[in-house]
């Protein structure tokens, strides 16, 4: 059965994550021009950029109306739903742009604002104006990683005793997927603990830090992608253990079973390896999106969890101020 188009789209900022992920080719779905082309429930319509270099590359592509901003847009057309995927300082900025022309949903790159109280304040706003606000925060929206962190929740792997989390890439745009997805689990940790600060200098710190939930730890470590990129973490649970891996493209299960080596001991036993959708990501969101919009009281879960993350992030930043 197919599915009407039912909602028109456009992605503000036609970069990266905007449009140009996917310029490689394949069956990858990683930015949002291509996840609102594939998916039924929406009808791409323009491509919005201060850079008329990338309006016209992204016309080369899509064969659809350009505009260099966003008055000239709704001039001409009314628009449902907008994909905010500028540069996070300007997330605020275009948000309130965005707000004016009353959009259905407005779907906000990470993190969702320069600060909490802008994030606070475009949360509060789109709540108030009822314009669905959705969060990219990517990895809870493909379905494998959706399962993992529900079998965790629901303590499949008995009580999580710590954690490990690898990160490149800064705090604020890689280590904070991280800090979202564990929020999805336990909600905001009783405690943030700076290891230390990492290399100098940097525009978005890579420190070495904790977050902790009562006695559960969860050791975040910064490491240099110079040698090469790395995203993954582990949680060790009292009945297993959980292996997320290759930047969430896989994840390992384990159980705990008799030590065939040495007996009276117990040991991790590796159960079953499962290959994500992570190549994919964007449709799922997308798709998230669709629900929402078409269930009769969206939910605006991600982008208060955004907040929180957000929140999380500022509180390691404060702790490495006070180092300096
Ligand atoms: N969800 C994810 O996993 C993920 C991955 C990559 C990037 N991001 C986020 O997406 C956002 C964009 O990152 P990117 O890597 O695609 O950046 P980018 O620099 O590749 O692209 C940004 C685009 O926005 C355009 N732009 C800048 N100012 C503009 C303005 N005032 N009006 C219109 N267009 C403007 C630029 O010309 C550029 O084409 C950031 O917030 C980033 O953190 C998220």
């Amino acid at each position: 059965m197919t599915m009407l188009k039912q909602f028109s789209a456009v992605v503000l900022g036609l970069g990266n994550i905007g449009y140009r992920y996917d310029k490689q080719g394949g069956d990858r779905i990683t930015t949002h021009a291509k996840a609102f082309s594939m998916h039924s429930g929406f009808e791409l319509v323009a491509g919005v950029d201060t850079s008329p270099e990338a309006c016209a590359d992204f016309h080369e592509a899509y064969q659809l109306p350009t505009y260099t901003n966003l008055e000239r847009l709704f001039s001409e057309q009314q628009v449902d739903v907008i994909a905010l995927a500028v540069p996070t300082c300007e997330h605020f900025s275009f948000f309130q742009k965005a707000m004016a022309f009353r959009p259905k949903a407005i779907l906000c790159e990470k993190p969702i604002a320069s600060n909490s109280q802008q994030a606070q304040a475009m949360l509060s706003q789109a709540q108030h104006e009822s314009v669905f606000l959705a969060l990219n925060y990517i990895r809870p929206y493909e379905p494998a990683t959706a399962a993992m962190i529900e079998r965790i929740r629901q303590h499949a792997f008995g009580v999580i005793q710590k954690g490990c989390v690898r990160y490149v890439k800064g705090l604020a745009n890689n280590a904070s997927h991280y800090i979202n997805l564990l929020l999805h689990l336990w909600g905001l940790p009783d405690a943030v603990e700076l290891i230390s600060a990492g290399k100098p200098g940097l525009e978005d710190p890579e420190p070495d830090f904790v977050l902790r939930w009562g006695e559960n730890r969860i050791y975040f470590l910064a490491l240099d992608d110079h040698y090469y990129s790395v995203s993954e973490f582990e949680l060790w649970g009292t009945a297993g253990a959980v292996y997320y891996r290759n930047m969430g493209r896989e994840i390992v299960y384990a159980d705990v079973a008799e030590n065939s080596a040495f007996s009276g001991y117990k040991a991790l036993q590796l159960q079953h390896t499962e290959a994500t959708d992570l190549m994919r990501y964007q449709w799922y969101s997308a798709d998230y999106l669709f629900k929402q919009l078409v269930s009769q009281v969206p939910d605006y879960r991600s982008a208060e969890m955004a907040c929180e993350t957000l929140i999380v992030v500022e509180k390691i930043l404060a702790q490495l101020q006070e180092t300096l």
